[in-house]
C-alpha cells in the first residue's frame, strides 16, 4: 500500500486518492468492529502517544484503535516526558523511534511534529498542533459521507476563528476533495495568505471554490454542512476571551443560521464545545460576559447531537485507519 511508512502531519501531504484510501479503510474497519471482527495483524507492535496538550477524544481514539489492532501503547504527558526540558526534541524522537513502531504527537507548533518526524525513523502522526488537526478531518469527512453521501460538490461553511488548526485544516481538506468551502468571520480571522494560496492551487485541481465572507447569512445560505470550533484554543491566553466574544458573537451558530442553510444541512463540531454553561470555563465566561452559550447555542447542539457524536466516534475509526495504513 502506498501509505506504508508515511508520516501523517497535515493533509497537504496527501492526494485526493490517498485521503479516500484512509476514509475507505476507516469505513471497512468500522463495519468490521460493529460485527465483532478484529484483525490483530499488528500484534507485537508498540506506539508512543506524546501529549503536550490535554485530550479526551484523540488520546482515547489512539488507545482504543491500537488495542483493537493488537498494538501496545505508552502514554506520555508533559509532566512525565523529558522532551524540551532536559532533552531536545531531536534526541527524544531518536529514542522513541528506536523503541516504538509509530509516534503520535499532540502539542504546540507544527515545527515540533515535523522535527520529531525528521529524527524518528517510524511513522509520526499529528494528533493536533496549533496549525493543523488532520486526524479530525478524516473523522469529519467520514461523518459527512455517512450522513450526506458524496463529498465532492458539497457546500461547507466554517464560522469562527479560521486562523487556527480547525479552520486551516478544513480549508486544506475541502480544497483537496472538491468541497466548496466558505469561511464566515471578520477578515482578521481568515487563514494566512500563504496557506490560502496553497489551497487555491489544490482547489484548481479538485474544482472546489474557496470563499471568504464577512456576512454570516450570505456565507451560510443553502449550505450542506455548517461547522465551528471553540473561539479560544488550547494554549491561548485567557485575556483573549473578551475580544473573541466581541468579534465572533455574530458568527455563533444559532437556529437562524441553521434555518438559513440548506434544508438537510448538518452541523459539525470537533468538540469540546461551550454549548451551555456546564463546564468551568463556560460558566466563568458565561457569568463574566452574560452569556448562556458561546460558539453554538444549546438548541442547535442538541438538535444535531447525533451527528456530532458520530463525528466523535469516527475519530477512533479513522485514527485506526491511519495507524493501520501507515504502520510499517
Ligand atoms: N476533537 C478533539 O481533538 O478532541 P480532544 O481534544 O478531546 O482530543
Ligand atoms: N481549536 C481547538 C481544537 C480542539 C480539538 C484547540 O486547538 O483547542
Amino acid at each position: 500500500m502506498s501509505l506504508k511508512g508515511r508520516d501523517f502531519l497535515t493533509l497537504k501531504d496527501f492526494t485526493r486518492d490517498e485521503i479516500y484510501e484512509f476514509l475507505d479503510l476507516a469505513k471497512e474497519l468500522k463495519d468490521k468492529k460493529k460485527k465483532g471482527i478484529f484483525d490483530k495483524v499488528y500484534v507485537g507492535k508498540n506506539i508512543a502517544l506524546l501529549f503536550e496538550k490535554t485530550s479526551t477524544r484523540t488520546r482515547c481514539s489512539f488507545e482504543v484503535a491500537a488495542h483493537d489492532l493488537g498494538i501496545g501503547t505508552t502514554y506520555l504527558n508533559p509532566t512525565v516526558s523529558q522532551m524540551g526540558k532536559k532533552e531536545s526534541i531531536a534526541d527524544t524522537a531518536r529514542v522513541l523511534g528506536r523503541m516504538f513502531d509509530g509516534i503520535e504527537y499532540r502539542g504546540f507548533g507544527q515545527s515540533i511534529v515535523e522535527e520529531i518526524a525528521k529524527y524518528a525513523d517510524v511513522p509520526v502522526w499529528n494528533g493536533l498542533t496549533n496549525e493543523y488537526h488532520p486526524t479530525q478531518m478524516l473523522a469529519d469527512m467520514l461523518t459527512i459521507r455517512e450522513h450526506l453521501g458524496e463529498l465532492k460538490g458539497l457546500k461547507m461553511v466554517y464560522l469562527g476563528d479560521a486562523r487556527y488548526n480547525m479552520g486551516n485544516s478544513y480549508m486544506i481538506t475541502c480544497s483537496k476533495l472538491g468541497i466548496d468551502f466558505t469561511i464566515a468571520s471578520p477578515e482578521k480571522y481568515f487563514p494566512n495568505g500563504e496557506l490560502i494560496e496553497e489551497c487555491r492551487e489544490f482547489a484548481k485541481e479538485s474544482g472546489a471554490r474557496l470563499i471568504f465572507e464577512e456576512d454570516p447569512y450570505k456565507a451560510t445560505k443553502d449550505a450542506d454542512v455548517i461547522c465551528t470550533d471553540v473561539w479560544v484554543s488550547m494554549g491561548e491566553p485567557d485575556e483573549i476571551w473578551a475580544e473573541r466574544i466581541k468579534d465572533l458573537t455574530p458568527y455563533k451558530v444559532t437556529m437562524d443560521i441553521m434555518k438559513n442553510a440548506g434544508k438537510d444541512a448538518i452541523f459539525l463540531h470537533c468538540l469540546p464545545s461551550y454549548h451551555n454553561l456546564e463546564t468551568e470555563i463556560g460558566r466563568e465566561m458565561g457569568e463574566k460576559f452574560n452569556l448562556e452559550d458561546i460558539e453554538v447555542t444549546d438548541e442547535v447542539f442538541e438538535k444535531y447531537a447525533d451527528v456530532v457524536f458520530d463525528e466523535a466516534e469516527n475519530r477512533m475509526h479513522t485514527i485506526k485507519a491511519v495507524i493501520a495504513a501507515t504502520l510499517g
